[in-house]
């Protein structure tokens, strides 16, 4: 099984960002841990800041990938392109967040992803992507 996590912009700094809301753990050691413990499958794993080469990546895997695990970041709440690019393909792809955004401000309850996603998982720190992940697992 093929699965690849595709993080947006300002994801790189996990661990130094805003600890308060995203955690402390920076996401190459988490990512190293969840290909450890789920090693059964190819997991992948892209970070970009730009929104073009986010499309063109969901381009790429989006027809010969099992799944995509998106997080856009502030994408979410401004990409059309994006929310085009999941429509467009034929991989499900399960919307990820670190925060809940609900909880959050009010710009943020907005999101171009969730009308074209398989599924939502918002609030469970660096959790929501491993629960993500086991969510291709279930049958
Ligand atoms: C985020 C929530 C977004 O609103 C924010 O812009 C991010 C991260 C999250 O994972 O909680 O950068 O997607």
């Amino acid at each position: 099984m093929k699965i690849i996590i595709i993080n947006g912009p300002n994801l790189n700094l996990l661990g130094k960002r805003e600890p308060d809301v995203y955690g402390s753990q920076s996401f190459d050691d988490f990512f190293s841990s969840l290909q450890k413990k789920y090693n059964s499958i190819e997991l992948s794993y892209f970070q970009s800041n730009i929104e073009g080469e986010l499309i063109s990546k969901i381009q790429e895997t989006g027809f010969t990938y099992d799944g995509i695990i998106l997080n856009a970041a502030a994408y979410t709440h401004t990409s059309v392109g994006i929310g085009d690019a999941i429509k467009a393909i034929q991989t499900p792809v399960i919307e990820v967040h670190i925060s809940n955004t609900f909880a959050r401000e009010e710009f943020r309850h907005l999101s171009y992803i969730s009308p074209n996603a398989a599924g939502i998982i918002s609030g469970f720190g660096l959790k929501s992507y491993e629960l993500a992940l086991q969510s291709f697992l279930i049958p």
